[in-house]
Protein backbone atom coordinates (compact mmCIF):
# COMPACT_ATOMS: atom_id res chain seq x y z
CA UNK A 1 0.00 0.00 0.00
CA UNK A 2 1.17 3.12 -1.01
CA UNK A 3 0.51 4.90 2.58
CA UNK A 4 3.08 8.36 1.28
CA UNK A 5 0.38 9.11 -1.61
CA UNK A 6 -1.93 12.01 -0.46
CA UNK A 7 -5.57 12.12 -0.68
CA UNK A 8 -4.79 14.50 -3.87
CA UNK A 9 -2.56 12.07 -5.84
CA UNK A 10 -5.61 9.70 -5.09
CA UNK A 11 -8.39 12.23 -6.73
CA UNK A 12 -6.13 12.78 -9.47
CA UNK A 13 -5.56 9.22 -10.44
CA UNK A 14 -9.44 8.44 -9.80
CA UNK A 15 -10.78 11.36 -11.98
CA UNK A 16 -11.41 9.53 -15.10
CA UNK A 17 -13.20 6.84 -13.05
CA UNK A 18 -14.74 8.99 -10.51
CA UNK A 19 -18.26 9.28 -11.74
CA UNK A 20 -18.72 5.75 -11.37
CA UNK A 21 -20.15 6.56 -8.01
CA UNK A 22 -23.53 8.11 -9.11
CA UNK A 23 -24.45 5.49 -11.49
CA UNK A 24 -24.12 2.15 -9.00
CA UNK A 25 -26.84 0.08 -9.72
CA UNK A 26 -28.95 0.17 -6.38
CA UNK A 27 -32.27 1.92 -6.65
CA UNK A 28 -32.58 3.50 -3.30
CA UNK A 29 -28.82 5.03 -3.37
CA UNK A 30 -29.89 6.51 -7.09
CA UNK A 31 -33.27 7.60 -5.80
CA UNK A 32 -31.30 9.36 -2.94
CA UNK A 33 -28.97 11.18 -5.15
CA UNK A 34 -31.54 12.21 -7.65
CA UNK A 35 -34.10 13.37 -4.83
CA UNK A 36 -30.42 15.46 -3.67
CA UNK A 37 -30.26 17.07 -7.25
CA UNK A 38 -33.35 18.39 -7.50
CA UNK A 39 -32.79 20.16 -4.27
CA UNK A 40 -30.10 21.71 -5.42
CA UNK A 41 -31.62 22.68 -8.42
CA UNK A 42 -33.84 24.87 -7.03
CA UNK A 43 -31.66 25.97 -4.25
CA UNK A 44 -29.39 27.44 -6.17
CA UNK A 45 -31.82 29.14 -8.64
CA UNK A 46 -30.76 32.57 -9.37
CA UNK A 47 -27.99 32.71 -7.19
CA UNK A 48 -24.15 33.41 -7.10
CA UNK A 49 -22.84 29.56 -6.58
CA UNK A 50 -19.45 28.91 -5.22
CA UNK A 51 -18.93 24.81 -5.32
CA UNK A 52 -16.13 24.05 -3.49
CA UNK A 53 -14.04 20.35 -3.89
CA UNK A 54 -16.19 20.14 -7.17
CA UNK A 55 -14.96 17.24 -8.61
CA UNK A 56 -15.80 16.34 -12.16
CA UNK A 57 -18.51 18.58 -12.05
CA UNK A 58 -21.99 16.36 -10.55
CA UNK A 59 -23.40 18.79 -8.45
CA UNK A 60 -22.13 21.80 -10.67
CA UNK A 61 -24.78 20.66 -13.36
CA UNK A 62 -27.25 20.79 -10.55
CA UNK A 63 -26.33 24.26 -9.50
CA UNK A 64 -25.80 25.47 -12.76
CA UNK A 65 -29.39 24.79 -13.86
CA UNK A 66 -30.72 28.06 -12.70
CA UNK A 67 -28.02 29.64 -11.02
CA UNK A 68 -27.02 33.63 -12.11
CA UNK A 69 -23.74 31.77 -12.38
CA UNK A 70 -21.31 29.28 -10.35
CA UNK A 71 -17.60 29.22 -9.35
CA UNK A 72 -16.43 25.94 -8.98
CA UNK A 73 -13.26 24.74 -7.29
CA UNK A 74 -10.88 21.68 -6.68
CA UNK A 75 -7.31 20.94 -6.25
CA UNK A 76 -7.07 18.59 -8.78
CA UNK A 77 -6.67 19.79 -12.30
CA UNK A 78 -7.47 16.24 -13.54
CA UNK A 79 -11.35 16.24 -11.87
CA UNK A 80 -11.70 20.27 -13.58
CA UNK A 81 -11.24 18.76 -16.93
CA UNK A 82 -13.76 15.89 -16.58
CA UNK A 83 -15.51 19.05 -15.01
CA UNK A 84 -15.35 21.08 -18.27
CA UNK A 85 -16.73 18.21 -20.41
CA UNK A 86 -19.59 19.02 -19.28
CA UNK A 87 -22.52 21.10 -20.70
CA UNK A 88 -23.54 23.69 -18.04
CA UNK A 89 -27.18 25.94 -18.18
CA UNK A 90 -25.64 29.03 -16.73
CA UNK A 91 -22.25 31.11 -16.69
CA UNK A 92 -19.87 28.26 -15.00
CA UNK A 93 -15.89 29.30 -14.30
CA UNK A 94 -13.51 26.73 -12.77
CA UNK A 95 -10.82 27.88 -10.31
CA UNK A 96 -7.84 24.96 -9.81
CA UNK A 97 -7.61 25.89 -5.57
CA UNK A 98 -7.10 24.66 -2.36
CA UNK A 99 -9.95 24.54 -0.07
CA UNK A 100 -7.89 25.32 2.45
CA UNK A 101 -6.44 28.59 0.77
CA UNK A 102 -9.10 30.36 -1.14
CA UNK A 103 -8.42 33.29 -3.72
CA UNK A 104 -11.81 35.05 -2.42
CA UNK A 105 -11.56 38.06 -0.34
CA UNK A 106 -14.96 39.07 -0.40
CA UNK A 107 -18.04 37.63 1.28
CA UNK A 108 -19.58 37.23 -2.01
CA UNK A 109 -21.83 34.15 -2.63
CA UNK A 110 -25.16 33.36 -1.80
CA UNK A 111 -24.55 29.73 -1.90
CA UNK A 112 -21.78 27.62 -1.11
CA UNK A 113 -21.82 23.60 -1.93
CA UNK A 114 -19.67 21.25 -0.35
CA UNK A 115 -19.92 17.43 -2.28
CA UNK A 116 -18.45 14.81 -0.94
CA UNK A 117 -15.50 16.63 0.58
CA UNK A 118 -16.50 17.20 4.44
CA UNK A 119 -15.90 13.49 5.51
CA UNK A 120 -11.81 13.83 4.40
CA UNK A 121 -11.84 17.08 6.48
CA UNK A 122 -9.43 16.42 9.51
CA UNK A 123 -11.33 16.68 12.56
CA UNK A 124 -8.82 18.77 14.43
CA UNK A 125 -9.66 21.18 11.46
CA UNK A 126 -12.59 22.23 12.15
CA UNK A 127 -12.87 25.19 13.85
CA UNK A 128 -10.51 26.25 10.91
CA UNK A 129 -12.46 25.10 8.05
CA UNK A 130 -16.04 26.54 9.21
CA UNK A 131 -14.25 30.02 9.18
CA UNK A 132 -12.52 29.06 5.53
CA UNK A 133 -16.45 28.14 4.57
CA UNK A 134 -17.70 31.22 5.81
CA UNK A 135 -15.43 34.03 4.43
CA UNK A 136 -17.01 34.07 1.25
CA UNK A 137 -20.91 33.72 2.31
CA UNK A 138 -22.71 36.58 2.12
CA UNK A 139 -24.93 37.21 5.70
CA UNK A 140 -27.83 36.07 4.46
CA UNK A 141 -26.26 33.18 2.39
CA UNK A 142 -26.30 29.17 2.97
CA UNK A 143 -23.93 26.61 3.13
CA UNK A 144 -25.01 23.11 1.34
CA UNK A 145 -23.01 19.85 1.55
CA UNK A 146 -23.41 16.35 1.32
CA UNK A 147 -21.70 13.41 2.07
CA UNK A 148 -21.49 9.26 2.13
CA UNK A 149 -23.07 7.23 5.25
CA UNK A 150 -20.95 3.58 5.66
CA UNK A 151 -23.51 1.95 3.04
CA UNK A 152 -22.28 3.84 0.30
CA UNK A 153 -19.17 3.07 0.23
CA UNK A 154 -18.44 0.36 -2.20
CA UNK A 155 -16.85 -2.92 -2.42
CA UNK A 156 -13.53 -1.17 -3.41
CA UNK A 157 -13.09 0.39 0.05
CA UNK A 158 -12.44 -0.94 3.70
CA UNK A 159 -11.33 0.07 7.44
CA UNK A 160 -7.64 0.33 7.90
CA UNK A 161 -6.83 2.26 11.15
CA UNK A 162 -8.47 5.85 13.04
CA UNK A 163 -5.70 8.14 14.60
CA UNK A 164 -5.69 10.37 18.07
CA UNK A 165 -8.04 13.23 16.59
CA UNK A 166 -10.65 9.96 15.65
CA UNK A 167 -10.28 10.19 12.22
CA UNK A 168 -10.65 7.19 10.03
CA UNK A 169 -8.84 5.70 7.67
CA UNK A 170 -9.87 3.54 4.93
CA UNK A 171 -8.25 1.63 1.99
CA UNK A 172 -9.32 2.64 -1.41
CA UNK A 173 -8.73 0.73 -4.73
CA UNK A 174 -8.62 2.03 -8.24
CA UNK A 175 -9.96 0.10 -11.27
CA UNK A 176 -6.34 -0.49 -11.66
CA UNK A 177 -6.06 -2.10 -8.36
CA UNK A 178 -3.89 0.47 -7.36
CA UNK A 179 -4.34 1.26 -3.09
CA UNK A 180 -4.72 4.21 -1.23
CA UNK A 181 -5.17 4.94 2.38
CA UNK A 182 -7.47 7.85 2.06
CA UNK A 183 -9.13 9.55 6.04
CA UNK A 184 -12.97 9.34 5.63
CA UNK A 185 -14.97 9.93 8.72
CA UNK A 186 -19.02 9.04 8.57
CA UNK A 187 -21.42 10.63 11.35
CA UNK A 188 -24.94 9.61 12.94
CA UNK A 189 -27.60 12.85 12.55
CA UNK A 190 -26.53 13.51 16.21
CA UNK A 191 -23.61 13.89 15.82
CA UNK A 192 -24.07 16.08 12.66
CA UNK A 193 -26.76 18.27 15.23
CA UNK A 194 -23.92 18.76 17.72
CA UNK A 195 -21.17 19.29 14.91
CA UNK A 196 -23.23 21.99 12.69
CA UNK A 197 -24.98 23.90 15.57
CA UNK A 198 -22.25 25.45 17.29
CA UNK A 199 -21.14 27.61 14.20
CA UNK A 200 -24.27 27.62 12.60
CA UNK A 201 -28.17 27.85 12.40
CA UNK A 202 -28.75 24.23 10.55
CA UNK A 203 -31.68 25.15 8.59
CA UNK A 204 -32.34 21.53 7.13
CA UNK A 205 -30.72 18.07 7.96
CA UNK A 206 -30.96 14.73 6.45
CA UNK A 207 -29.57 11.58 7.58
CA UNK A 208 -30.84 8.63 5.32
CA UNK A 209 -29.78 5.28 4.52
CA UNK A 210 -26.52 6.33 1.92
CA UNK A 211 -26.12 9.64 2.23
CA UNK A 212 -26.62 12.66 4.45
CA UNK A 213 -27.06 16.57 4.07
CA UNK A 214 -27.03 19.55 5.72
CA UNK A 215 -28.38 23.40 4.76
CA UNK A 216 -26.58 25.78 7.05
CA UNK A 217 -26.80 29.22 7.46
CA UNK A 218 -24.48 32.20 9.24
CA UNK A 219 -25.95 32.84 13.55
CA UNK A 220 -27.13 36.37 13.22
CA UNK A 221 -24.34 38.44 15.53
CA UNK A 222 -27.08 40.37 17.91
CA UNK A 223 -26.56 44.26 18.15
CA UNK A 224 -26.28 45.28 21.98
CA UNK A 225 -29.88 47.09 22.61
CA UNK A 226 -28.76 50.46 23.13
CA UNK A 227 -26.46 50.31 20.12
C1 LIG B 1 -15.13 12.94 -3.07
S1 LIG B 1 -14.59 14.05 -4.34
C2 LIG B 1 -16.01 15.10 -4.45
C3 LIG B 1 -16.20 15.69 -5.82
C4 LIG B 1 -17.52 16.44 -6.01
N1 LIG B 1 -17.68 17.50 -5.04
C5 LIG B 1 -18.70 15.52 -5.92
O1 LIG B 1 -19.45 15.62 -4.94
O2 LIG B 1 -18.89 14.71 -6.83
C6 LIG B 1 -13.46 15.06 -3.47
C7 LIG B 1 -12.85 16.14 -4.31
O3 LIG B 1 -12.01 16.94 -3.49
C8 LIG B 1 -10.91 17.35 -4.25
N2 LIG B 1 -9.86 17.76 -3.32
C9 LIG B 1 -9.00 16.98 -2.61
N3 LIG B 1 -8.24 17.74 -1.82
C10 LIG B 1 -8.63 19.02 -2.01
C11 LIG B 1 -8.21 20.27 -1.49
N4 LIG B 1 -7.26 20.36 -0.57
N5 LIG B 1 -8.82 21.38 -1.95
C12 LIG B 1 -9.78 21.33 -2.89
N6 LIG B 1 -10.21 20.17 -3.43
C13 LIG B 1 -9.65 19.03 -2.99
C14 LIG B 1 -10.58 16.17 -5.11
O4 LIG B 1 -9.80 16.52 -6.22
C15 LIG B 1 -11.97 15.67 -5.47
O5 LIG B 1 -12.40 16.25 -6.66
Amino acid sequence: MKNRKTIVDYYRARAPEYEQIYYRDVPKRRQEIADHFEFVEKLAAGKSVLELACGSGYWTQAAAKNAKEVIATDIAPEMIKEAQNKKYNSPVTFINSDIHNLPFKKAEFDLIIIGFWFSHEPKQNYSRFFEIIQKPLKADGQIWLIDNNPPAEGAKSDFLHSDESGNNFKRRRLDDGEEFSILKNYFTGNELLDLFSKPFRIKQLTHDIYYWSVLLEQKKTELPADS
